[in-house]
């Protein structure tokens, strides 16, 4: 299996209610590695870039809106099959949904504040993690 990395975000509603070492707990449980992180405050700008393939969709302003409410927690993880692996820890992108032992299951508070965000493809998470981190941030 390849050793991948993958894009997070810990979203306002986490950051929020103090969960941060709550999914980190998860996530390095997980047998992922946290190679880089920083809390920072989104732009509406960057946050309209960031979930731009989602521009047409009818919940397109309210993600916005709840994506720069409050501090974000950016990541990158690292590990084997980490894209996978990862949104198998976060759940279902709906909580309602999201098995037990989940990050959205004991945490989201619903689809939109969803408590976290993981790349789905290798593509997106080389952009994803170059939209935030520069080479010498990550520390594998
Ligand atoms: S997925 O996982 O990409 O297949 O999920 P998808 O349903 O396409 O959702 C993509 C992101 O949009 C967010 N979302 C919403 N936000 C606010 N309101 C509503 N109704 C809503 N539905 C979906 C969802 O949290 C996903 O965010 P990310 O950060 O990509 O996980």
């Amino acid at each position: 299996m390849a050793i991948e990395r993958t894009f997070s975000i810990l979203k306002p509603d986490a950051t929020r209610r103090n969960l941060t070492g709550a999914v980190n707990a998860l996530i390095e449980a997980a047998g992922l590695r946290i190679v880089a992180q920083k809390r920072v405050l989104l732009s509406r700008a960057q946050a309209e870039t960031f979930y731009a393939v989602h521009k047409a969709r009818p919940f397109f302003g309210e993600l916005v809106e709840s994506m720069i409410a409050g501090p974000i927690v950016v990541q990158v993880l690292e590990g084997e099959d980490a894209i996978k692996k990862y949104r198998e820890v976060l759940g279902a992108t709906d909580p309602s949904k999201a098995a037990e032992g989940t990050v959205r299951k004991q945490f989201a508070l619903s689809v939109g504040e969803n408590s976290a965000h993981g790349s789905d493809s290798p593509e997106n998470a080389a952009i994803e993690i170059a939209q935030f981190f520069s080479g010498n941030e990550i520390v594998g």
